[in-house]
């Protein structure tokens, strides 16, 4: 179904997804909160990815670094001389742009125009660092600067020795880690797409030198097919190659996955082979020999690195574009999120078929069931009809009602949000039937 950007944007607002931030000072600077159902469903989106990075594998461990890092880092990693964007400003209108983002008009010999005024009277453009740079401590000098991290990454090659002599892996192994990142993007916009505080979800895989290549096509696939899992269709997926002029400045190939956003193909995620790049650049600055030493072999070798690096809060957009949709029940209109149960904020609502005080005490026995497997909803305000469409608005996938009828049979109502299906289950087999249902 083909979706417009401002019914996901309204939805978000209107049942506590996303809120523009400090919004009632007029919002900051394309800065977001994420509500109620916004940080369970974005709490849901870093689990999943955990859940199969982490979780169903034995060859990766976590690792929860420093936002706050040292500017010996950025200058070893290479960002503090080169991650920048080309800013250019509009003469005429003063609008501020990143210039890669701005098509050469072939036809006014290849210049630049506003998009805003359409002048061409624009500057030539300057490297803008994306770096937000801070001080820690009382004074603000030179010795006291240090960076909020552009991503999570870095922390992973800083930590490399630390994590392979505490787990005791080799290679190939890998270290997730899944948090905040600031960039101060020059345009952000798209929503939630391009923020200036972002969560990232990065895996640095290291590897013997030798099998980068085969370790690169196993992750672009990989991540692919864990997108589609979790319930995004192939069709809206496809991987690109970056051209060479396009390539990170640590990077020997990286692919993007991309997803066909309303306004079209965006970036969801990059999986980059960065080589031996930070781990010998950390060794250079530090002094300290960021190696792996193979006892089958005698040989001490620098791992390859293959990265696979997406964005939480972007693919929670991704899932949430993906899931919407409409049809008809019973004659009437209803939109409904089609998420993945393990995507979903709630996997189950319960509700009472009326407000009435006998229903109560058995609803809140089932919630008590139902609470330590799924992430529930208790709703019962308004007719049931209604809480069903609330439930499959927010993309909620099992709705369990309580009725009259269960205080004698000791059974509930279980219903499918895709379906519509409802089968009568008996309390002490609902926790089965849930599981079995949501299979997560
Ligand atoms: N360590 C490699 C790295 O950070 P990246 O392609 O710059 O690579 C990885 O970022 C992912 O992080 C992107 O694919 C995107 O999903 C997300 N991301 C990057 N910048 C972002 C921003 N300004 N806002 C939201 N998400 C962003």
């Amino acid at each position: 179904m083909a979706v417009d950007m401002e019914e996901i944007v309204n939805l978000c607002k209107r049942r506590g997804f996303v809120f523009p931030s400090a919004e009632i000072y007029g919002g900051f600077r394309s800065t977001y909160d994420y509500g109620p159902l916004g940080s369970l469903m974005l709490r849901n989106v870093k689990h999943a990815w955990w859940r199969s990075m982490v979780q169903m594998r034995h060859d990766v461990v976590g690792l929860d670094a420093s936002i706050l890092s040292s500017p010996r880092i950025w200058e070893a990693s290479g960002h503090l001389s080169s991650f920048s964007d080309p800013l250019i400003d509009c003469r005429s209108c003063k609008e501020r742009w990143r210039a890669d983002h701005l098509e050469p008009d072939p036809g006014d010999d290849g210049r630049l125009h506003c998009p805003n005024c359409g002048s061409t009277d624009m500057t030539a453009p300057r490297a803008f660092n994306l770096m937000f740079k801070t001080f820690v401590g009382p004074v603000e000098d030179e010795a006291s600067v240090a960076y909020l991290r552009p991503e999570t990454a870095q922390g992973h090659f800083v930590n490399f020795l630390n994590v392979l002599q505490t787990s005791r892996k080799r290679p190939p192994f890998g270290i997730a880690q899944v948090g905040k990142s600031f960039r101060n993007e020059i345009t952000p916009g798209n929503f939630v797409f391009r923020t200036r505080e972002f969560e990232q979800m990065e895996l640095e895989y290291f590897v013997p030198p030798e099998q980068g290549a085969t370790w690169f096509e196993y992750w672009c696939q990989a991540r692919f097919d864990w997108y589609v899992e979790h319930g995004i269709p192939a069709e809206l997926l496809r991987m690109r190659a970056h051209e060479s002029e396009e390539l990170s400045h640590y990077s020997a190939g990286t692919s993007d996955i991309e997803f066909a956003f309303p306004w079209g193909w965006g970036e969801l995620e990059g999986i980059a082979n960065r080589t031996d790049y930070d781990l010998k650049a950390h060794s250079e600055a530090s002094g300290v020999k960021l190696e792996y030493f193979d006892p089958a072999t005698n040989e001490r070798y620098t791992p390859h690195v293959i990265e696979p690096a997406a964005g939480a809060t972007r693919a929670m957009m991704a899932f949430l574009i993906a899931a919407y949709d409409s049809d008809e029940v019973g004659g009437e209109a209803r939109t409904v999120l089609r998420l993945h149960p393990r995507i979903a904020p709630y996997q189950v609502a319960v509700l009472p078929l009326s407000r009435k005080d006998v229903l109560v005490p058995l609803a809140q026995e089932v919630l008590g069931l139902v609470q330590p497997f799924a992430m529930c909803d208790y709703d019962e305000t308004q007719s049931i009809g209604r809480r069903y469409r609330r439930q499959d608005e927010i993309g909620t996938p099992l709705c369990v009602t309580v009725d009259f009828d269960s205080l004698e049979d000791r059974a509930v109502t279980v219903r499918d949000r895709d379906t519509t299906e409802q089968v009568r289950v008996p309390l002490d087999g609902l926790v089965a039937e849930i599981q079995g249902r949501l299979a997560c």
